[in-house]
């Protein structure tokens, strides 16, 4: 049985991050042939495109997570309706030198979770955008707009009961996606 890694990508660089949370009970709900890594992203550079022909040592590490995954996993907070800056600059960072950008072709998911009532629709709406530029076949639907309320986790760090089965199903999904296109 092969295994598939997807490479996890947490907007939030908050140490009790509720999307970082959310990607370790996601996680929990996929199948023993897939492997999730959270990828660091709090020790890249501001993206400088005059650096592009010398990489610093831990952009060529997150290149070196990405490509070595089947897929990619972007859980993400709002920040004022958009995506976080570090989320972008770790974006930036992947994509280049031109022509060399680790993102084309993987599959990807978008969720997150926020305590606004709209869930990150517009931030995830925001990433799509980027991520249809980067080449990266994204799951469309279900969308996981997901309220950061009481609840959402269980004691053990596990999804909730209120939102287990949707999440379930949305995980389900998202292996059947990765499988299409990995
Ligand atoms: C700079 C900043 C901007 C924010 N903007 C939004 C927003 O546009 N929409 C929203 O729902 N929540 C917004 N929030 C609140 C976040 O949803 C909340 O801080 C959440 O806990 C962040 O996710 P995290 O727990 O994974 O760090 C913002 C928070 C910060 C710090």
């Amino acid at each position: 049985m092969s295994t598939y890694r997807i490479a996890v990508v947490v907007g939030s660089l908050r140490k009790d991050s509720f999307n970082r949370k959310l990607a370790t009970a996601l996680a929990r709900l996929a199948p023993q042939d897939f492997e999730f890594q959270q990828v660091r992203i709090d020790d890249l550079p501001l993206y400088n495109q005059d650096d592009d022909g010398n990489q610093a040592e831990a952009v060529r590490r997150l290149k070196g997570e990405i490509a070595a995954a089947q897929g990619v996993l972007f859980v993400t907070p709002e920040y004022n309706r958009s995506i976080p800056g570090v989320l972008k600059n770790a974006l930036d960072h992947g994509s280049r030198p031109y022509g060399q950008s680790c993102w084309a072709g993987k599959p990807a998911g978008v969720v997150g979770t926020s305590i606004g009532a709209i869930g990150t629709a517009l931030a995830q709406q925001h990433l799509r955008n980027v991520l249809a530029y980067l080449d990266m076949p994204t799951l469309g639907q279900p969308e996981a707009f997901v309220h950061a309320k009481d609840g959402l986790f269980d004691a053990d760090g596990n999804i909730g009961e209120a939102s287990r089965a949707f999440l379930q199903g949305w995980v389900d999904k998202y292996v059947a996606w990765v499988k299409r296109h990995s």
